[in-house]
């Protein structure tokens, strides 16, 4: 037995649990992710499983993407990416609800199934009645030789490394990394921008990990947030445009772990509903980055406010009019507005986590959850 939890001890780095280890290895695992594939001095994306497609991607009418838990809010994040960069229709399901439709599906659909373990039940029926349709399938998973990986025609591994904790995170951003590579690809091969702000990205995906690790800086602040609220038992999550599927993920987090019920939303949505529930027991978390309607989301704040509601907002280095009115405010470095939900969601991660330690739940492994859910 002793053997046993010095090998697991081991495992962890020096961490007290996988997940905490799994988030901070996110600087590395973006780096693994885009390696090799990302040459920005030469200006160029290499990635095999498009390249030998190429011509599937550029013709498509539509990008229908696949997938289920958190790897769904990657699919969602990529819906903003490709429509913003590669100018393409894309359509993000739930697996398990996109195989029982009677979902449209041509020869000129580019399915993208994304799956951390590459074993999902859903996410596969779902690959299987789209290559029945003659849709091309293209996966994006990080378990090499995966069920998944197998079945699509051709796709991208995330090179996260072994994903532990129930709860995805590196899975996540990694997901977010290679989907952003392929959107810059295809965006670039349909001329869709110039070849400066090309280069502009990919100089600024090269300065990611470090961004990343600053964003993890603010481990000592979150956990001071997190033991002002740990005994709550609702949190709302806001966020709009690119940091809309980031609340969603942060909400998911704190009640996978935490059992606390969580609720992530478009800021914007708050007005016809979620508003209602704030009371001076409500924390809201709001993600406020400096780009993409920053104006709006500080008068949902001033909303928040105005109802007693706490409010712990996410915001870029040096802002102000959100300090004056948050009662909490981590900080994240700057970067271009569609990267920036690869530093949103440290923070969120990180809350998540403190307080479900100190809650005292088992945070690699919480009650009715599986890593791998390979039934219906
Ligand atoms: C389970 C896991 C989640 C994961 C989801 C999809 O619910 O607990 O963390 O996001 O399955 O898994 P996949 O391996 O397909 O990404």
């Amino acid at each position: 037995l002793e053997l046993q939890l010095n090998l697991e001890q081991i495992e962890k780095g020096g961490y007290d649990h996988f997940m905490l280890k799994e988030i901070y290895e996110q600087p590395h695992a973006i780096l693994d992710t885009y390696r090799g594939r990302l040459l920005a001095d030469q200006g160029i994306i290499r990635m095999a499983g498009i390249d030998q497609h190429l011509e599937k991607f550029v013709n498509a009418n539509r990008i229908i993407i696949v997938a289920c838990g958190t790897s769904w809010h990657a699919g969602l994040v990529a819906e903003y990416i490709f429509e913003d960069l590669a100018r393409v229709p894309v359509e993000v399901e739930y697996a398990s609800e996109f195989r029982y439709r009677n979902p449209i599906i041509t020869d000129k659909d580019v399915l993208i199934a994304i799956s951390q373990s590459g074993e999902t039940a859903d996410t596969l029926a779902a690959i299987k009645l789209a290559k029945e349709k003659g849709a091309f399938v293209f996966g994006v998973c990080n378990v090499v030789g995966s069920s998944i990986a197998r079945e699509t025609h051709a796709g991208a591994y995330t090179h996260a490394g072994p994903e532990i904790g129930v709860a995805s995170t590196k899975a996540f951003t990694t997901q977010i990394t290679i989907l952003t590579l392929m959107a810059l690809k295809l965006g670039k091969e349909k001329g869709e921008f110039s070849e400066s702000k090309f280069h502009e990205y990919l100089a600024e995906l090269e300065n990611i990990p470090a961004k990343v690790q600053i964003a993890l800086e603010s481990n000592p602040l979150i956990e001071i947030i997190a033991d002002v609220y740990k005994d709550s038992s609702n949190c709302l999550y806001l966020g709009r445009g690119y940091n809309f599927p980031v609340a969603l993920e942060g909400a998911l987090k704190l009640k996978e772990i935490s059992y606390i019920h969580a609720e992530g939303y478009p800021a914007a949505e708050m007005k016809h509903g979620p508003i209602a529930l704030i009371d001076e027991q409500m924390p809201v978390i709001v993600i406020a980055t400096n780009k993409g309607h920053y104006e709006k989301v500080v008068s949902n704040i001033q909303e928040i406010k105005s109802r007693k509601g706490k409010i712990i907002a996410i915001v870029t280095e040096g802002d102000e009019q959100v300090k004056e009115l948050a009662d909490h405010v981590v900080e994240i470095p700057e970067t271009i507005e569609s990267l920036t939900p690869l530093l949103t969601t440290i923070p969120l991660q990180l809350l998540s986590y403190h307080i479900a330690v100190m809650r005292n739940c088992n945070v690699d492994q919480p009650r009715n959850l599986a890593k791998s859910v390979t039934v219906e």
